[in-house]
């Protein structure tokens, strides 16, 4: 797989953005140049190590680099939010996937559950970009893990913050918040980005209120090209490929079961093949979490 340069891709800043979620800097000029909203790239940390696809969260074509935000959930996540200034990635593939569909929609509500915010925010700015008024609605276990509020309100965005656990706005899922939203005016159209299960919930609530929704699926990726099959999803009850007719589908479409019991099928795989070379590994990576 092709990286960026002949030269390895430098981090130029690195800084936790939540505990567990580290935001990067990196060089990346021709990436930088082509990427759209909704696109991601494909990852290599090291020679052996798996590739994980990472949605590009903004771009500085003037610069020359791409910001990444990176969950650490399993071994490569890890390895990679051990990177700092610097550190070079091994190879860096993209911008892969279909951009998100950028018109002026009217009032678009952006969900983005935990990490997902991060998957979230280049599409609200692009949408902004647009004419369209942004409300977001964005929500994370605690306080200290969620991302973006400021640089949403900054678009600007009317933004509504839940937690789970009620340290910080709205004690709840993001759905409550977003069922209030809807109830109090007309909306356009809503995308939603963050964990299945939140995804699957969101379209439930849209799908009663008869808005268009847009979601960013994040199916196992593997090679990022359309050849491997990894990323295979049910929308409308065809097959789609994730890496390259989405990462983003009509929410209302998606087999949002599917998508959870295929990423959970590849997670049990996973844990046995670690086991067999790695007997005293435990750690796995969640799938395409990072991206989409
Ligand atoms: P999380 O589990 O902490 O959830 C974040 C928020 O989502 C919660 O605070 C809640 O408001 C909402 N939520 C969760 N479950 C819900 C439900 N059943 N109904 C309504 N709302 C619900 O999120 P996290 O740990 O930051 O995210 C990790 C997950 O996100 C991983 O599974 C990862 O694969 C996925 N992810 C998805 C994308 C994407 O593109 N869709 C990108 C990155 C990560
Ligand atoms: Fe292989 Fe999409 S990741 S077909």
């Amino acid at each position: 797989m092709a990286g960026d340069n002949q030269a390895m891709p430098r981090i130029v800043a690195a800084q936790m953005l939540a505990p567990d979620a580290k935001q990067f800097r990196i060089e990346a000029p021709k990436i930088a140049r082509r990427h759209r909203a909704g696109q991601f790239v494909i990852v290599r940390v090291t020679p052996d190590g798996e590739r994980i696809p990472l949605t590009i969260a903004a771009s500085d074509a003037e610069a020359g680099t791409i910001t990444l935000v990176v969950q650490a959930v399993g071994k490569t996540t890890m390895v990679m939010n051990d990177l700092d200034v610097g550190d070079e990635i091994l190879d860096l593939a993209g911008p892969l996937g279909t951009p998100s569909e950028v018109d002026d929609f009217g009032t678009v509500v952006i969900v983005g559950g935990g990490v997902g915010t991060a998957v979230a925010y280049p599409v609200a700015v692009a949408l902004r970009e647009a004419g369209n008024r942004i409300i977001a609605v964005i929500g994370a276990r605690n306080r200290s893990q969620l991302l973006f509020e400021h640089e949403l309100a900054a678009l600007p965005a009317e933004v509504h913050v839940c937690t789970d656990d009620g340290s910080y706005g709205r004690a709840g899922l993001v759905t409550d918040a977003l069922q209030d939203v809807l109830a109090a005016e007309s909306i356009d159209r809503v995308f939603a980005a963050g964990p299945i299960p939140m995804m699957k919930a969101v379209a439930e609530v849209t799908r009663a209120a008869g808005v268009t929704t847009i979601a960013s699926l994040n199916p196992i990726m593997i090679d990022g090209t359309g050849m491997c099959g990894g990323c295979r999803v049910s929308v409308g009850g065809h097959n789609r490929f994730a890496c390259l007719d989405g990462p983003e589908f009509d929410a209302h479409e998606v087999d949002f079961d599917l998508l959870a019991s295929r990423n959970r099928a590849y997670l049990e795989g996973e844990a046995a093949r670690r086991r067999e070379l790695h007997p005293c590994e435990v750690t796995v990576q969640v799938g395409g979490g990072e991206s989409t």
